[in-house]
């Protein structure tokens, strides 16, 4: 029986839109893809835009996700927002360990595994994200790396919770670089990254596992990288800030479903 995996577009809008634009652009998809099933679509605004998004998305298919959250349910974390307060905006999904989060603002394995956890017993969908940057890659690291991220991100996670969790493999020197990694490159981590699973959770969890490739991924190159075994979909960060460009993100996976 052919496994099937429903195919994931997430945009990851970083630290763009303000409340108004993110609406505004959330009704132009809406009225492009909002009755689209088949493929399944989650917008991360800032936690600024969030409700708002929120706001426009109500009652439709389309989800909303965040771009960081605190493991803490509250306290003296200034500047941070919890899972429980994420839920009160109708968050369904939540990236975790994004790159930039790892380079910019020190967040670690351990730390990334706390959110993770914290996020699951929140009922919140997190994002994971792994991936080797240019000096490792060369350095012949890569699966060594993404297998310390992954071991560590999802250390304590039980067997009937993996499928709730969608790993994004981003190589850092694909990001926001306009270098896509090559469809072999990407779908070598893939497997590696599902081989893994495997050996973490049984292979038949593993192949329920969404795997999202993010890194410069545009209209021109997702079919092609869609088309691999284990692409399960596409974390997105500059082409999701457009309507035309996402939108067309959305129909190539549609069509490679
Ligand atoms: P990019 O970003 O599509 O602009 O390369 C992807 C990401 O960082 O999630």
């Amino acid at each position: 029986m052919p496994i099937i995996r429903k195919k994931l577009i997430a945009g990851n809008w970083k630290m763009n839109k303000s409340a108004g634009d993110g609406a505004a652009l959330a009704k132009e998809l809406l009225e492009a893809i909002g009755r689209e099933t088949a493929v399944d679509v989650v917008l991360c605004p800032p936690f600024t835009a969030l409700e708002s998004v929120g706001h426009a998305l109500e009652g439709q298919a389309l989800k909303l996700g965040a771009q960081n959250m605190h493991p803490e349910r509250n306290g003296a974390f200034t500047g941070e927002i919890s899972a429980e307060m994420l839920r009160t905006l109708y968050v369904s999904h939540v990236i975790l360990g994004h790159s930039e989060r790892r380079q910019f603002f020190g967040d670690t394995d351990a730390f990334v595994n706390q959110k993770v956890l914290a996020a699951l017993a929140h009922e919140l969908r997190p994002i994971l994200c792994v991936g080797e940057t240019l000096a490792e890659r060369e350095s012949g690291a890569t699966l060594t790396v993404v297998q310390r991220q992954l071991e560590a991100g999802l250390s304590g996670v039980k067997a009937e919770q993996i499928t709730t969790v969608i790993v994004a493999y981003e190589p850092v020197w694909a990001i926001g670089t306009g270098k896509v990694a090559t469809t072999e490159q990407a779908q070598e981590v893939h497997a590696f990254i599902r081989e893994l699973l495997g050996q973490l959770f049984g292979a038949a969890l593993a192949q329920k596992v969404r795997i999202l490739y993010g890194g410069s991924m545009k209209p021109a190159n997702a079919p092609e990288l869609l088309a691999q075994k284990d692409i399960d979909g596409g974390l997105i960060g500059g082409a999701s800030l457009e309507a035309r460009s996402f939108i067309e993100l959305v129909k190539a996976a549609l069509a490679a479903v």
